[in-house]
Order: structure tokens, then C-alpha cells, then sequence
């Protein structure tokens, strides 16, 4: 029985935690990544952990013939999960062409070697900064979505658009949109997690490499917002639980289970916390104090934001269920077995 489902940027952050399901799950995987984020050894540890190795290819899907190569070579594939984009905020305002080229000719490539190949369906890592400065909280999906103050959110949303043509175009090719809130935390074993490349764009990452003096001080970007203790609030989710809704929503798609051939999902818990929740929260759950200082507010960031979830509870029987306090410990632990692994 075919279950082979794809997985380009399976050697990421979200796409290794993704990969674990799907192997637990009992779907075969292939991975296609670049490694330009992220690097092979993340196999063994899915191995390590599952007990299952998911094939690999190291693939530069903005090359086209490339592309056409390796999605022929698994033209049985039941589906695609497309998680292959640079997603660097800051470095998307600098390089703004890195992003566009990257993000775009990643996926187009991808869709047009699908529908050469027959695999209809296909599942997108998005982001809640599609949304940009909402109007009104929690954001639901029927919010209208707006120009991403970022060229990497701008990706985002023009990737939806994208799809939107293309299953308008192509009824029989079905996509999902996954728009993640704040995904931090990592897999219990401590085997795998965020690694980012350079500084760290992005809070979690920041907090636990300063915990472990790989970095001096967490700057604090504004406490003059208009919250209740003036730091900015966000939805934080769980990298895991997040994990889960890909597997729901290749089931429901390979299920026939769509209403539409274009859907999108929220994925976020619709609890928001604030910078300082985060940060006495990870002083409580380590025993440790953080080094850290408040400075002026960062370009493009928005008081709140957290989601409403019940689209994907109710479509896709989705549930989260790890709370902030394992977030923030899963984090720490994958934080402390990288810096073992590295002396
Ligand atoms: C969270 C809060 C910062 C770092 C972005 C993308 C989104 C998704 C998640 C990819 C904000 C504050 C941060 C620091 C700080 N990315 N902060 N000091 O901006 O909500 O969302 O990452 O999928 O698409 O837009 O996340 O973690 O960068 O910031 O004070 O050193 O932490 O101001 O309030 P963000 P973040």
C-alpha cells in the first residue's frame, strides 16, 4: 500500500519534529533539503529516536532539473509537506532577492514537478504573519490576510496566493496552509531542536543560548507596548504539537476529507504570553536567573498576537496539549545536549 509522503526541508526545525510523526505514524518519508539551514546528522537522531530511517536527498530545489529528478524518482508519493524556505525575519529585510528567489523558485518548482508527476496533494509551512497588525484578536482564519511588514512574511502570503491559483486552476490537486503562531520547545528525547544559524532572529533560541553563556544579554525589544506588563504578547506553541496537525492534515487530505481544494489552518494554542512570561517562566523552570536588559522597540514587531484555534480542532481533530512550561524545558534540555555535543 502506497504511503510515502515528501518532506523538502525535512532536515529543519519543524521538518525533523514533522519527519518523527509521520515515521510513528507509520508513513515511509523522503526527505529532500539543501542543508543550507540545517545539516544531515539530524537522520541519525530521527533514527535514534524512532527506531526508523527516512530516505534522504540532498536536493537545491530552486534548480529546477534537479527538482524534476528527485520528484519523478518518488512520483509515489502520497503528498508533499513544503517546509523548504529560508525564514530569517531580519535577514529577509536585508536580502530581501535571497528570500524571493529562494522561498519562490523552491516551491514552484516543487508544485510544477507534483502535478508532472501526479501527487496532488500538498501541505505548506505558513506563518500567522500573514495576518500582519491585526485588527481584531484572538485572529481567527476569516481575518483578512495583509502585506507582511517582511519580505519572508511577504513569501508566506504569496505563497498562499499562489496555491490558491493553483488549485483554482487544478481541482484536483488539494493544498493545505498551516499558519504556525510561535513555534518553540523540541522533541522530549533532547536529540533534536532549533539550531539557528548565527544570531538568533527569534526570542526562545536567544533566551536558552544566553542561559548557557553562549550569548551575553537577552535584549528586551520595548516595554512600552500597550500590554500588561508593556512587552509584546504572542501565541508560543509547542514544536511537537505543532508536528501533529502536518500528520492530521496529510490524513485528511489523502482521506479526501477536504471541503475545499484550498484550506488553512491557525496552529497556535490561543493563549498568549509576554516576553516577561517567557522569561520568569524559564527563570522558574531552570532555577536560574537570566541575564538580561530592556531596549527600544524592533522594527515591524505588533503589541499582540495569538490565535483562535477552533478551525483546526473542529477540522482536523487537532488538539495542543504541551503547556509553556514543557515548551520552555524541552528548549533548555536540547539547549544543554547541543553545547555537551559541541565541546
Ligand atoms: C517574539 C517576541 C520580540 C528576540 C517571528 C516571525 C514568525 C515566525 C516566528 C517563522 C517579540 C521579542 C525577540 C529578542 C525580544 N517565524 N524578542 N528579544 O517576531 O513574534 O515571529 O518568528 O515561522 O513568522 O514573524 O517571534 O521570537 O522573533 O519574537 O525581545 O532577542 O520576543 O520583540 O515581541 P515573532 P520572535
Amino acid at each position: 500500500m502506497k504511503n510515502k509522503i515528501i518532506v523538502t526541508g525535512g532536515c529543519g526545525y519543524i521538518g525533523s519534529h514533522t519527519v518523527i510523526e509521520l515515521l510513528e505514524s507509520n508513513f515511509e518519508v523522503v526527505i529532500f533539503d539543501d542543508l543550507s539551514n540545517s545539516t544531515e546528522k539530524t537522520i541519525d537522531r530521527i533514527s535514534q529516536i524512532t527506531g526508523k530511517t527516512p530516505q534522504f536527498v540532498k536536493v537545491d530545489l530552486k534548480n529546477e532539473t534537479e527538482t524534476d529528478r528527485v520528484f519523478t524518482a518518488h512520483k509515489d508519493a502520497l503528498a508533499v509537506i513544503h517546509f523548504a524556505a529560508h525564514k530569517a525575519v531580519g535577514e529577509s529585510v536585508k536580502e530581501p532577492l535571497k528570500y524571493y528567489q529562494n522561498n519562490f523558485y523552491s516551491l514552484i518548482n516543487s508544485l510544477n514537478s507534483q502535478l508532472k508527476n501526479n501527487i496532488t496533494n500538498f501541505i505548506f509551512s505558513s506563518s500567522a504573519t500573514v495576518y500582519g497588525l491585526p485588527k481584531t484578536l484572538p485572529i481567527t482564519e476569516k481575518n483578512k490576510t495583509k502585506r507582511p511588514f517582511s519580505p519572508y512574511g511577504n513569501t508566506k502570503k504569496v505563497s498562499e496566493e499562489i496555491l490558491e491559483d493553483l488549485t483554482k486552476s487544478n481541482p484536483d490537486f488539494t493544498a493545505i496552509s498551516l499558519r504556525y503562531f510561535n513555534p518553540i520547545g523540541a522533541h522530549e528525547s533532547g536529540l533534536i531542536g532549533e539550531l539557528p544559524t548565527g544570531i538568533p532572529n527569534n526570542l526562545m533560541p536567544y533566551v536558552t543560548q544566553t542561559a548557557a553563556g553562549i550569548r551575553e544579554k537577552l535584549m528586551i525589544y520595548g516595554n512600552d507596548y500597550p500590554t500588561k506588563d508593556g512587552t509584546p504578547i504572542r501565541d508560543y506553541i509547542h514544536v511537537v504539537d505543532l508536528a501533529k496537525a502536518h500528520v492530521l492534515s496529510v490524513k485528511r487530505l489523502v482521506n479526501k476529507e477536504q471541503e475545499k481544494s484550498f484550506e488553512y489552518f491557525n496552529l497556535g494554542t490561543g493563549i498568549g504570553y509576554s516576553v516577561l512570561d517567557i522569561i520568569k517562566t524559564f527563570e522558574k523552570v531552570t532555577n536560574s536567573k537570566l541575564n538580561y536588559e530592556i531596549t527600544s522597540r524592533r522594527e515591524g514587531d505588533v503589541p499582540k498576537l495569538y490565535a483562535a484555534t477552533k478551525l483546526a480542532t473542529k477540522k482536523l481533530g487537532w488538539t495542543p496539549k504541551r503547556e509553556l512550561n514543557e515548551m520552555i524545558s524541552s528548549s533548555w534540555k536540547w539547549e544543554q545536549n547541543v553545547r555537551k555535543e559541541q565541546k
